[in-house]
């Protein structure tokens, strides 16, 4: 089976296709394991760095909103798509056009070069639980109604509603996993609005400080590297009909606070650590921020056989082993 991931380059697409070179074979339509013959790593520029070294790995540069480029890249031996690449939320909000041409357009037309194709593959969308928003209940369920409040959401929730539709008429076998906010994201800040939360465990574990934009008592709802790797495989891996009527899971994760992280973050790194937050609120990123959810009840997702992390402390101890090799830089 041939395997494309859309957005192979970034963050998350690189843990997923190193996840999936590690193993030999992924459960199939039939239910059946087949072999991964190749993997292609597509994304606006050819990534380079940390990619495992593997045959079956072919890395492929070009624009997911060109149908050309599409087109070539879906070939008949496609089996499953990763459809990772989007514009996120903060660069979404700042530059509407930039994230329609991506966010919707490049969705439609991945969604059309796989419906070309003879056997409909399997696509895999990464969705994000900014669909919603706004008034909403205090504890978001299953059945909540899509009420996004930025462009970002109201993008992925497009890109939902196009996977089940082009599911239902049997033009691809889709599937859309809302993701939570993923800490801890190594590298760099990005243009997420959400990328403070990241920032807060990271610099301090590495040795900077760091400014939080947002009150300590800001919630968010979270999930490891680790944990939504293991989402995307295992819901690659499950047969259309487990889905029923909705396509669209929303993940677990953890309900934190600000404050909750900050704790999580003196439990691996001491005070030492935490002595190098600094609040500074910025009304655009809080407001942001505020009108995500905090609570769910993701019960669907739940007994499909998601999970998420134990705690906190989990999820900053993963990265402290996954990306610091196990340490945080000492205090200063
Ligand atoms: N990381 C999170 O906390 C989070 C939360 C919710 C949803 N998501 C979604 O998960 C997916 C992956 O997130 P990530 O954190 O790895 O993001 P990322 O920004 O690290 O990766 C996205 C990749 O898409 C690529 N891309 C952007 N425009 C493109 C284009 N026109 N053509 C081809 N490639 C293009 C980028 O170069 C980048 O490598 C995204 O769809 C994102 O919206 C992420």
């Amino acid at each position: 089976m041939q395997i494309v991931v859309t957005g192979g380059g970034g963050f998350i697409g690189r843990r997923l296709i190193a996840a999936l070179l590690a193993r030999d074979s992924l459960t199939g339509p039939d239910g059946r394991s087949q072999p991964i013959d190749r993997v292609i790593a597509f994304d606006k520029a050819v990534p380079s760095g940390t990619m495992p070294e593997d045959p079956r790995l072919m890395a492929v540069a070009g624009d997911i909103a060109d149908p050309a480029a599409l087109a070539r890249l879906i070939g008949a031996d496609t089996g499953l798509v990763f459809h990772l690449a989007a514009i996120v939320s903060g660069e979404a909000e700042a530059n509407f056009d930039l994230g329609m041409a991506v966010n919707v357009d490049g969705t439609r037309a991945l969604l059309e070069a796989c419906r070309r194709l003879a056997t409909p593959p399997r696509l895999v969308f990464a969705s994000s639980v900014a669909v919603f928003g706004g008034g909403m209940p205090r504890v978001i369920r299953d059945d909540s109604a899509l009420t996004p409040l930025t462009s970002y959401g109201t993008q992925k929730a497009i890109g939902e509603h196009l996977v089940n539709d082009y599911s239902r008429k049997g033009f691809l076998d889709g599937r859309a996993l809302r993701l939570p906010t993923i800490v801890v994201r190594p590298g760099k800040p990005n243009k997420a609005a959400s990328s403070f939360a990241s920032g807060i465990i990271r610099e301090p574990l590495t040795g900077q400080d760091c400014r939080c934009p947002v009150a300590p008592d800001s919630t968010m709802w979270i999930l490891s590297p680790r944990r939504v790797v293991e989402a995307f495989l295992r819901a690659a891996e499950l047969p259309g009909e487990a889905f029923g009527d909705s396509r669209s899971l929303t993940l677990p994760g953890l309900s934190a606070t600000v404050a909750e992280m900050v704790e999580a973050l003196r439990a691996v790194g001491g005070d030492a650590a935490v002595a190098r937050i600094r609040f500074e609120p910025d009304p655009l990123i809080q407001r942001i921020v505020s009108g995500w959810p905090g609570w769910f009840e993701p019960e669907r997702a739940v007994a499909l056989g998601f999970a998420a992390d134990p705690d906190i402390v989990s999820i900053v101890r993963a990265f402290a082993e996954d990306e610091l090799g196990g340490a945080a830089a000492p205090a200063t």
